[in-house]
């Protein structure tokens, strides 16, 4: 071989391994060498992002972009030449010989440019499976510039947004002029660098909302944020003075950012997998009319439950009485009396000294000043010492805050929220001498509620005689109160108008008069009919019963509980129908009906493979964590069972049937009640025998659940079996002898799935421990079941997996009510 051959083979080995190399990383990496022209794109690695040219829609302007790949609607989370448009299909972006990432139209002239001195020219920038568009050298790994340093309208997990007060810059989110204009329109969203750092969201320079001061957990002025799907937030200082917000989401499964909208709305969305995919809003920034910036003007504070929604603080009043009662808010409140450190510069009469009026539960005014104080007499006393100081706050994690100017954007919270002390003349406040009448008034007072509570516990003492025969749970610990007063209070907050109202004759109409053909089922309190409006919109009635006079108190329940609801994966309320002595509630029609009809029906039961079955299992989880964490309430179910999820179409599991379920206060974790309701087999061992219910005896509820979907049999069958009591009892015996494979149904039992399906069981047993404390939350169990969680704690033995005696369940069965007790509601009553 000669020296020539020699080196030309060498030559062709180097030139297919640059090809290979080259071709290897092209794929999402653009270089000097590897640059796109339109309508070439490059992908992320993970095939989750794309960059490349488009077109909003009615434009034929071309504008360099990033979108999702793999969802059918083209939306760009990131635009490049967002001022610049390219008017034809001769764009290229590419690398430069300065080593910036540059888009060119054909005239070669820069469109746009990541504009930083690079010190090189063999940069290259690569799209992450993350969205973000790094550039960098080729040598070292350090990036010049990211597209996340630059965003669009559009954040997106893992993007960072950041506000320097020292120096007042920021990097906000920037709206689009319109749909199909990308460039840069009048609102933005970021951290507000000129105060105690919160999230502000400007129409120009205007704010027009603001989610309050972070508190190192949450912003306290967004009361959605205890809950997990706003979870992951995290507002930190960077070291250099400034602070960055980040959000890292624990669930990548679906696709969800955040965005601003050319019309200036924010908020959170999803893609929504159903039919052909939609962008749908999970949580919004504005709720209410109180949630737009200053929606009251200055002194004034918004409770959006009020009518009217605005009233000036304690010790202002309007400013133009006639402008304020004709509900112009505009101009705000006044102070009504001078401080008096106000009088005195101003050589007035002395006086008192002035004091604080507190307000509860608001968020706080905006611009607030920080106070080094971390006590709260302390940042008392530092308001107090400086006259210009006209109101402070003191809330754990943030500590001190001071206003001086004015105090605008104030809204009050049912909880939550922080209190605010408004600084006042002595004469504004309520003065604490106790006065003759104050005295008198209390007396009467006392009087009256000791009185109330005579009667009320005689009334209950005649009411107890009169129902002990019916007494079936004999044990009872706790002494309690009818859960009926807390319903009411609900009820007082409820407002029925939001929900629309159908008439009699139209319901009539739409199930051919409660025609028996329509009849899809029997629910606890009454039939229920399927039904068509005359726009061919399907529907699902539900008819109280008017015999069942418990069924007036589920049926508000339902309506408070479920019209202020809304999740994927809880069946909807489109309205309902009260007339003379009918209620009806009327729901979106689930054509697959209930999970039961699937699960123990030996042939429909093949259609629910191990995918559909886990898919089913995460949807009800997801539907639990927004009733118990999510939702603006706090909810338990307590009557979950696989005749309450409903499928729709694609198998899609809805959480249906809200009559028994309670709210809770935010603080409240555990209640009692009077009433057992629920279905047995499913309900906690806690609840069943002492009415006590948390969200754990939900999680209770969805741990037969869970294991009745891996087994295919209903918890139920075991009755009178000899091998086990239940279907928990069961399952732990199997667990036990290390033969989980026996439990699961034969239809989906593929080795190729047992890890998952081991997995779950295990996760159901821990879920029916006897003990409410030794079952994990929902959102853990979400987590245990996506392996986020590795190692799982050993179960404990489940409850009812052992004969009880005090519970004969068979003979209850009997007393109680001849149908199949798995499917119907039981109500017991107890007494002490
Ligand atoms: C696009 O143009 C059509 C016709 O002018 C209009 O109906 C539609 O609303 C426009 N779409 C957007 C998003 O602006
Ligand atoms: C893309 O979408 C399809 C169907 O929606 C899904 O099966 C696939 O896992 C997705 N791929 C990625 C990388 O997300
Ligand atoms: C497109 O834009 C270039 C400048 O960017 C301009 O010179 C050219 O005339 C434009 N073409 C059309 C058809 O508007
Ligand atoms: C590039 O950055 C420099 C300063 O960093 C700035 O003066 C210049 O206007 C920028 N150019 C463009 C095209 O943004
Ligand atoms: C890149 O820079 C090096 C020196 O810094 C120079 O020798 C080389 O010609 C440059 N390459 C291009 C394509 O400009
Ligand atoms: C933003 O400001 C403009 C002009 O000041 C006004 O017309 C528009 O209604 C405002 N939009 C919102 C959402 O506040
Ligand atoms: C409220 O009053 C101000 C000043 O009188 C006026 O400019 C404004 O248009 C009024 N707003 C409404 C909504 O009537
Ligand atoms: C009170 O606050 C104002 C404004 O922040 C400040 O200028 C002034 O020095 C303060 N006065 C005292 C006595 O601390
Ligand atoms: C309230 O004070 C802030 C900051 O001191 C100021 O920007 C704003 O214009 C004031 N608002 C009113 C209505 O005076």
């Amino acid at each position: 071989m000669d020296l020539g051959s020699c080196t030309s083979i060498i030559a062709l080995h180097l030139i297919l391994y640059c090809f290979c190399l080259e071709f290897g990383a092209s794929i999402d990496t653009i270089s000097l060498s590897q640059f796109i022209r339109d309508p070439e794109t490059i992908v992320s690695a993970g095939k989750k992002f794309e960059l490349g040219f488009f077109s909003p829609v009615n434009s034929t302007n071309r504008y360099v972009a990033i979108w999702y790949s793999n969802i059918s609607i083209t939306t760009p989370v990131w635009v490049a030449n967002r001022n610049k448009p390219l008017n034809d299909s001769s764009g290229i972006m590419t690398i430069s010989e300065d080593g910036n990432l540059v888009v060119l139209n054909g005239q070669k002239e820069t469109l746009w440019s990541s504009n930083v001195s690079t010190g090189m020219n063999d940069s290259r920038a690569q799209l992450m499976d993350d969205g973000n568009l790094v550039l960098g050298g080729s040598e070292n790994g350090n990036s010049l510039w990211q597209s996340f340093q630059e965003p669009s309208d559009t954040y997106i997990p893992k993007m960072r947004l950041t506000a320097n007060p020292r120096t007042g810059k920021k990097t906000p989110l920037t709206s689009w002029k319109s749909p199909s204009d990308p460039s840069i329109g009048s609102f933005s969203l970021g951290i507000d660098p000129s105060s105690i750092p919160e999230v502000v969201l400007w129409n120009d320079s205007r704010p027009i909302w603001r989610t309050g001061p972070w508190n190192g957990q949450v912003f306290i002025g967004v009361p959605e944020m205890n809950s997990v799907y706003l979870d992951g937030f995290n507002l930190a200082d960077d070291g250099n003075g400034g602070f960055t917000l980040s959000v890292g989401f624990a669930d990548e499964s679906y696709i969800t950012n955040f965005v601003l909208s050319s019309e200036g709305k924010f908020g959170q969305v999803f893609w929504d997998d159903m039919n052909e995919g939609s962008w749908r809003y999970q949580w919004e920034s504005v709720q209410d009319e109180c949630d737009v910036y200053g929606k009251c003007g200055s002194f004034a504070s918004c409770d959006a439950k009020n009518t009217p929604i605005c009233s000036c603080l304690k010790g202002f009043e309007p400013k133009n009485a006639d402008e304020w009662n004709s509900r112009n808010w505009t101009h705000g409140c006044v102070r009504r009396k001078a401080m008096r450190c106000e009088r005195i510069q101003n050589g007035g009469e002395l006086g008192k000294e002035d004091g604080f009026s507190k307000l509860e539960r608001v968020k706080v005014p905006g611009f607030a000043e920080w106070s080094s104080s971390i006590t709260e007499q302390k940042c008392r006393d530092d308001c107090w010492n400086n006259c210009s100081c006209i109101a402070y706050a003191y809330y754990t994690g943030i500590y001190c805050m001071l206003w001086k100017g004015n105090l605008t954007d104030i809204k009050k919270f049912s909880s939550g929220g922080a209190d605010l002390y408004i600084r006042l003349a002595y004469t504004e406040l309520d003065n604490k001498k106790i006065n003759m009448k104050v005295i008198i008034s209390l007396t009467v007072v006392v009087g009256a509620i000791a009185i109330a509570i005579c009667v009320f516990y005689s009334w209950r003492w005649i009411e107890r005689k009169r129902t002990s025969k019916k007494v079936l749970l004999p044990k009872r610990k706790h002494p309690i109160l009818l859960d009926e007063n807390v319903i009411q209070d609900n009820l007082n907050h409820v407002k029925l108008q939001e929900l629309p109202l159908f008439s009699l004759q139209m319901l009539i109409v739409a199930t051919d008069n409660f025609n028996t053909a329509n009849k899809l089922g029997q629910g606890g309190f009454g039939p229920v009919y399927k039904g068509k409006f005359p726009d061919g919109q399907e529907i699902a009635l539900k008819r109280l019963s008017r015999a069942s006079g418990q069924g007036q108190e589920e049926f508000m329940t339902e309506v408070v509980v479920i019209s202020k609801l809304q999740h994927m994966n809880l069946v909807r309320l489109l309205g309902c129908c009260v007339e003379g002595e009918e209620k009806m509630l009327v729901y979106e029609y689930m054509p697959n009906r209930s999970l039961d009809a699937f699960l123990f029906d030996p042939s429909r039961k093949q259609l629910l493979d191990w995918k559909k079955r886990f898919n089913i299992v995460e949807g009800i989880c997801r539907g639990l964590l927004y009733l118990h964490r999510d939702s603006r309430l706090r909810i338990i179910h307590r009557d979950l069972k696989a005749s309450n999820i409903l499928l729709d179409q694609e198998l899609n599991p809805k959480i249906s049937d809200f009559g028994m379920a309670r709210i809770f206060g935010r603080n409240e974790d555990q209640a009692d009640t009077g009433r057992v309701v629920g279905t047995f087999g499913y309900m906690s061992p806690e609840y069943a025998m002492e009415g006590r219910f948390s969200e754990k005896s939900d999680v209770f509820s969805f741990g037969v659940l869970l294991l009745e979907i891996i087994s295919g049999r209903k918890n139920t069958s075991f009755y009178g079996n000899e091998e086990a009591l239940s279907l928990l009892g069961y399952a732990w015996k199997l667990w036990n002898e290390g033969n989980i494979a026996a439990l699961v149904d034969p239809g989906i039992s593929y080795p190729s799935f047992h890890e998952e399906i081991f997995r779950c069981v295990h996760v159901g047993l821990l879920c029916v421990q006897e003990f409410a404390k030794d079952r994990p939350a929902i959102f853990t169990v979400i987590s245990m079941l996506n392996s986020e969680i590795v190692d799982l704690p050993t179960p404990k033995q489940p409850a009812f997996s052992e004969r009880r005696s005090e519970l004969d369940t068979a003979s209850l069965q009997h007393d109680q009510r001849p149908e199949s007790i798995n499917n119907v509601t039981v109500t017991l009553l107890s007494g002490r």
